[in-house]
C-alpha cells in the first residue's frame, strides 16, 4: 500500500474487524455507516473517514458489505497469513499466553517456548514443551519464526531482544517493562497493562 495510514486509524482497525466478524458469524451481509457508528458508539463520520483510507469499500446507498469489508481490514492487518510465534519467559504470563487458544485462529501459530529456569525444561504447555534458551537460535530458523513473545523480566529483555535481532527476527510483542533499542525493521508492539489500569486510576480520580 503506497498511501501512508496514520497510526490513529491502524489503531482503531481492530476493534472494526472484531465488530465486523460478529456480524458476520450473526449471517448480516450489509451495515450502512450510521448503523455500525451507534453501534461501535463512533461516529458515521468518522468511520467513513476511516474506510476512505483503504478506497471506501462502500457503495452509496448500500452500506458496506461485511463479508467484503472484514476480508479487506483482516488483509490490512496482515491475518491473512500466517505468523510462527516463540514465547520467550514461561512463567505466569507466558503461560497464560500460551494456553490463550483464540490467537490461533487469526492465523498466530505458537510454535516454542523458552525459559532459563531449569526446573521447568521438558513441562508441556497445550502441545509444546519448554525448552532451555540454547535451544532458541536453532529453533528460530528451524521453525520458521517470525514474532518473538517477550515475557521475562526488564533485566535480561535487553539481552534476549539483541539475540531475536541476531537472528533474524521480524517482530518483537514486548512485554518486559523495559523499551527495546532495535533497529527499524524490527516491529516491536509494547504490551503494558499497568499503563492502561493507570488510565482506569485517571478516570476514577477525574470522576471524584
Ligand atoms: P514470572 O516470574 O512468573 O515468569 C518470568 C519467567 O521468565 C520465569 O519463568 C523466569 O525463569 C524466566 N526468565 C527470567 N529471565 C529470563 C531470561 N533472561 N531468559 C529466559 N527466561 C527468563 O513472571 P510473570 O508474572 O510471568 O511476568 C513476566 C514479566 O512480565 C515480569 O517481568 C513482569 O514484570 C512482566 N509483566 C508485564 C506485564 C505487562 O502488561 N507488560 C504484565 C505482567 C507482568
Amino acid at each position: 500500500m503506497e498511501k501512508q495510514i496514520s497510526q490513529a486509524v491502524i489503531a482503531r482497525l481492530p476493534r472494526y474487524f472484531r465488530y465486523l466478524g460478529d456480524l458476520k458469524d450473526k449471517g448480516v451481509e450489509r451495515i450502512s455507516s450510521q448503523e455500525l457508528s451507534s453501534l461501535m458508539k463512533v461516529t458515521a463520520s468518522q468511520i467513513r473517514q476511516d474506510f476512505n483510507n483503504f478506497g471506501g469499500f462502500g457503495q452509496q446507498g448500500y452500506g458496506y458489505n461485511v463479508e467484503y469489508l472484514y476480508g479487506e481490514i483482516s488483509k490490512i492487518l496482515g491475518l491473512t497469513e500466517k505468523h510462527h510465534l516463540i514465547i520467550i519467559g514461561a512463567g505466569n504470563l507466558g503461560q497464560a499466553i500460551a494456553n490463550y487458544m483464540n490467537f490461533e485462529k487469526r492465523g498466530f501459530i505458537f510454535k516454542g517456548i523458552f525459559d532459563a529456569n531449569p526446573a521447568l525444561h521438558g513441562k508441556q504447555i497445550r502441545d509444546m514443551v519448554i525448552q532451555p534458551m540454547d535451544n532458541m537460535e536453532s529453533f528460530i530458523k528451524e521453525n520458521d519464526i517470525d514474532i518473538a513473545v517477550l515475557t521475562i523480566p526488564k533485566t535480561g529483555a535487553v539481552e534476549v531482544a539483541n539475540r531475536l535481532v541476531k537472528n533474524n527476527i521480524k517482530a518483537i510483542w514486548n512485554f518486559a517493562h523495559v523499551d527495546l533499542n532495535v533497529p527499524k525493521d524490527i516491529q516491536v508492539e509494547n504490551v503494558h497493562l499497568s499503563e492502561s489500569l493507570m488510565k482506569l486510576s485517571y478516570k476514577l480520580t477525574k470522576e471524584q
